[in-house]
């Protein structure tokens, strides 16, 4: 008998692995050396599963939470005159998640006939094939390439392709990286393009401190959800018994570091077990967790870095206020 397999839509998405350059230590390894050992530490890229990148799309609407908005009516603005200036054969999207920005850059090129490939980098397959359906619909002429990987474990295994490269790198994600490794990342990200490739880079910039202080202690208490998730996850992850009932969280704007820390200070004395470390951890009252260090950065800060790394910046987009930049630089 023969079997006829009708090719869902679903089937069409096929994602690349992208082998990483470099270790990348697991959680476990990850958090032993972290938590354990003061001042304790958490790496935020554990806030996002599926609750926490809910939590995360919540933030990015509430009014406090001005960086998305921002981005969003300068890619708008500017998306044309960026495709213009860029003309991609291929626009690499690092961190990509449901890319819903980034239409403001497919709307650009159908404006201005730029026939383009979109690749996506993603550490999450679900999300990566999801977004690449729902793109193939909207965007019938797009071609899609998505590539499964995590952009900490180096980016010198990304597939060599013809034509010009628009790498894109949105939402202030940099600011995730102390200076030292933010300087590092770009420098690596200048070593994976080729000349005449242009990046394309959101940073959020240093403003008063009741602005930032704001949009990381929204009055709905969602950045604070987002925060106490994180605890949910090791829980689940590593068989853990956090109480979030018993952790505060806490945003504050450090001034001489320019940078919002984000952390979780411990309500009581407790004993917190975490079964796969084989460990307990003694919580003093008052003790913290560094949860998210935000970095902003002054227009200066961010052309030194770029020129640091060899970049020529090619413009600089922002909005009325200068709480947002959008650096377009060229190898
Ligand atoms: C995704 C790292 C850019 O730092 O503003 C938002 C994450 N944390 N609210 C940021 C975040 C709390 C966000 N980044």
């Amino acid at each position: 008998m023969q079997i006829t397999n009708y090719k869902t839509k679903q089937e069409e998405v096929v994602c690349t692995t992208i082998m990483p350059t470099r270790m990348i230590p697991d959680m476990v390894d990850d958090v032993r050396e972290s938590l354990l050992t003061t001042p304790r530490s958490l790496s935020p890229k554990y806030f996002y599963d599926e609750r926490g990148s809910e939590l995360f799309d919540q933030i990015c609407s509430t009014p406090e939470y001005y960086p998305t908005r921002t981005e969003n009516h300068l890619l708008s603005r500017y998306a044309v005159d960026i495709i213009n200036k860029t003309s991609p054969d291929q626009i690499l999207e690092l961190g990509s998640g449901y890319a819903v920005k980034t239409r403001r850059l497919f709307d650009a090129c159908q404006e201005t006939s730029q026939n383009c490939i979109y690749a996506p980098l993603d550490v999450c397959e679900e999300v990566l094939i999801e977004a690449a359906q729902k793109l193939s619909e909207e965007y019938d002429w797009l071609g899609l390439n998505p590539l499964l990987g995590d952009y900490h474990g180096g980016l010198g295994n990304l597939p060599a392709t013809q034509g010009s490269h628009l790498f894109v790198f949105l939402g202030s994600t940099i600011g995730n990286f102390e200076h030292a490794d933010a300087q590092d990342f770009i420098n690596e990200v200048y070593k994976a393009m080729r000349y005449g490739d242009h990046l394309l880079i959101g940073v959020d910039r240093v403003k008063e401190n009741h602005v930032l202080h704001a949009a990381y202690n929204d009055a709905q208490g969602i950045t604070a959800e987002f925060n106490l998730n994180v605890l949910h996850v090791l829980n689940r992850e590593l068989n853990a018994n956090f109480n979030t009932e018993e952790f505060t969280h806490s945003a504050t704007f450090n001034a001489d570091k320019e940078r919002i820390e984000m952390r979780l200070i411990s309500n009581t004395d407790q004993h917190v077990h975490i079964d796969e470390l084989g460990e307990s951890i003694q919580f003093d009252r008052g003790e913290e967790i560094l949860t998210e260090i935000s970095q902003k950065y002054t227009y200066t800060g961010i052309e030194e870095m770029l020129k640091q790394a060899n970049f020529t910046i090619t413009d600089h987009y922002e909005d009325e206020d200068a709480y947002f930049s959008l650096v377009l630089a060229s190898k």
